[in-house]
């Protein structure tokens, strides 16, 4: 792992595969772009199933020349659904080097100790400081507040096998291929946060930016910029900003992940956000997780050729 101003190396190709996301659909077809995984071995169906939760959690495999590094990008919400597709997948989680947290939601860190607990070591957990801070809470409009679990703590991290790495800031790891982005900056104006966060500071509740969200940035040779997201809690236009500020690369290629643009709070800044991807006009679109229906409908409405369907076990490839 190098800390920036180091280079954001080019990658020959990178393959994403859904391990868990809202959404699973066994019949959707291959493209150019997605490898849907067998529902059948042989003659028969398989027996069990790939399972969908609200959560999050991409297995991400970086090539270069003859070097490969594996990365797991999130855990999802339950500790049932990342392993049980794991299984099913028949993934071999050694090839883990390590773990990125795109912020401390329970949504994103469900399966963390499962998986550690399977993988020998020794692996990197890369996660911003502001994850462990607790507690945090949603307020609704009633003023009814809902506490969110306590899902990271250093002390229960303390295996011999993990090292956590801390980054507010931006750092890179599979030797350069990969960035993390560390705190985004918020520019653009129309996107606000999550409404009603709050955290408890000193026995007061204060706004609760979510300073932990952070994404994962790659440059794809002769292509640009790829942008995988965990739920855009700064906004995903302030994201992609904020990766081409950290790399000087202004392309963008690819933009996948949660994009968290439904419910009544979110709803109003989908056409703004689509219009901004407009500007910067990515080959390939793949929302997931929190995104929801309706800005998946019209993302798919208005990119046409870049949108991609995600569903649980899905394998993503960009080269
Ligand atoms: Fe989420």
């Amino acid at each position: 792992m190098n800390h920036l101003p180091d280079t954001l190396k080019e990658v020959d190709r990178v393959e994403i595969v859904t391990l868990i996301d809202n959404y699973v659909d066994v019949l959707l077809t291959d493209t150019d772009v997605v490898t849907r995984p067998p529902h059948a071995a042989g003659e028969e169906f398989l027996r069990d199933t790939l399972v969908a939760e609200h959560g999050l959690s991409l297995l991400i495999t970086v090539y270069r020349g003859p070097k490969t590094h594996t990365i797991l990008f999130d855990t999802g919400y339950s500790q049932i659904g990342v392993p049980h597709n794991i299984a099913l997948l028949g993934i071999q989680i050694q090839r883990i080097e390590a773990i990125v947290l795109s912020h401390a939601h329970m949504d994103h860190t469900g399966s963390l100790h499962k998986i550690l607990d399977g993988i020998q070591g020794p692996v990197t957990l890369v996660v911003h400081p502001g994850a462990f801070y607790y507690p945090r809470y949603i307020e609704q409009d009633d003023g009814k507040r809902q506490r969110f679990p306590r899902t990271l703590s250093r002390e229960d991290l303390a295996y011999e096998k993990v090292k956590i790495l801390e980054n507010e800031n931006a750092i890179l790891m599979a030797e350069n291929g990969i960035m993390v982005t560390g705190e985004v900056e918020r520019t653009t104006g129309f996107e606000k946060g999550l409404p009603g966060a709050l955290m408890e500071k000193e026995g007061e509740m204060k706004p609760d930016p979510i300073s932990d969200d952070q994404a994962l940035v790659l440059n794809l040779k002769e292509k640009g910029l790829v942008v995988i997201s965990g739920c855009s809690h700064s906004g995903i236009i302030n994201t992609i900003f904020h990766a081409q500020k950290l790399t000087g690369l202004t392309k963008v290629h690819a933009v996948l992940g949660g994009f968290h643009l439904t419910g009544p709070a979110f709803e109003p800044i989908i056409e703004k956000t689509i219009s901004e991807l407009k500007n910067m006009g990515p080959e390939v679109i793949v929302p997931m997780h929190c995104t929801g229906w309706k800005a998946i409908q019209r993302l798919d409405q208005e990119f046409p050729s870049a949108f991609v369907l995600n569903s649980v076990g899905s394998k993503i490839t960009l080269a």
